[in-house]
């Protein structure tokens, strides 16, 4: 199956994710986030017939696209499940403690984010639901239906880093009481009606939308879980690797690297040190080059963190 203009999504720092993982041609990958595949295809590239991939999506179009694509592919195993189950998942195939590498590309991609129907876009007029799985969870839309002000303002403070946070939460309540809120334009107009147009080239409604989103697929919550499990899935030298977006992403992944690298131990206190580090970090996070940013500006906030199992 070849992937049409619609299908297509252009995996961020696609050489920068093979150099990290250093594929063994009968190593064991996970890929948690398959999305349309572009960084597993590149994985695969290295791997030999004993070689194997686990790719996992929540999202069942994502899935749906990768049987069709690796169907006659022995390498690959794929499962729809959310990568919290990422333990289940490896259990199944007795992966666990014998990965070689895991990748995480966090966020949407851009099959969601081009597909109206999915909610996930202010460019796109379409119904407010965002979710990544449509069969579980409240819709974003269903959410702002039950919310209050002091929650909601709290998610787009926190989830969205937004500074008018208290202003957007008063006026979409407002507009809730008129006429609860159906669409993903009229969110965005809610928004741009109450703060404008900032000199940011981003669009006022951007915080405020991966916001809610973050907040109703439990983004953050599923990922700090998920990241801990990896650590004791990972063979010795098993690789970790976490692109992030945004800044909450970021501070998991450093509150991860210090619990598995720092002794929790109060420095004055004469105890020996039985405590011995599970990751070391391989580099410093790796940012896409220039030219890959003119030809794709969602690497812009990209960074890969690269981490590697160091105890067994
Ligand atoms: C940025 S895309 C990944 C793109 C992919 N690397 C590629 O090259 O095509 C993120 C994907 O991860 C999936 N995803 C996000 N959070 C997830 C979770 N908690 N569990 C499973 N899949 C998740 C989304 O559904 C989406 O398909």
């Amino acid at each position: 199956m070849q992937a049409d203009a619609y299908d297509s999504h252009q995996p961020v720092l696609l050489s920068e994710v093979a150099r990290a993982l250093k594929i063994k041609t009968d190593g064991i990958y996970i890929d948690c986030t398959f999305g349309r595949g572009g960084h597993s295809r590149e994985m695969l590239k290295g791997l030999g017939p004993a070689g194997r991939i686990l790719a996992i999506d929540q999202d069942f179009q994502a899935v749906d696209y990768a049987k069709s694509l690796f169907a006659e592919d022995q390498r690959m195993v794929i499962e729809q499940c959310n990568f919290s189950q990422i333990v289940q998942a490896a259990e199944k195939y007795k992966f666990d403690g014998r990965v070689d590498g895991i990748l995480f590309d966090l966020g949407v991609s851009s099959p969601q984010l081009d597909d109206s129907t999915r909610g996930f876009s202010f460019m796109r007029d379409g119904p407010l639901d965002m979710r990544m799985n449509m069969q579980e969870g409240m819709s974003a839309a269903q959410w702002l239906e039950r919310v209050s002000a002091h929650e909601l303002e709290k998610v787009i403070k926190v989830y969205g880093e937004e500074r008018y946070a208290k202003r957007i939460a008063t006026a979409i309540l407002q507009q809730q009481k008129i006429s609860p809120l159906k669409t993903t334009r009229q969110l965005a107009d809610v928004v741009l009606k109450t703060i404008g147009r900032s000199r940011e080239h981003k669009h006022p409604a951007t915080r405020t939308f991966q916001a809610i989103r973050v907040f109703i697929n439990r983004e953050l919550e599923v990922l700090a879980t998920a990241l801990d499990e990896c650590v004791e899935l990972l063979a010795q030298s098993g690789r970790l690797l976490v692109i992030t977006f945004h800044s909450l992403e970021d501070q998991l992944v450093k509150k991860l690297f210090r619990k598995h690298n720092e002794p929790n131990i109060p420095r004055k206190l004469p105890v020996v040190d039985q405590f011995q580090p599970k990751l070391k970090r391989v580099c410093k996070p790796i940012k896409p080059s220039e030219s890959e940013i003119a030809g794709n500006p969602r690497a812009r906030s990209a960074k890969l963190h690269v981490m590697e199992r160091v105890v067994c």
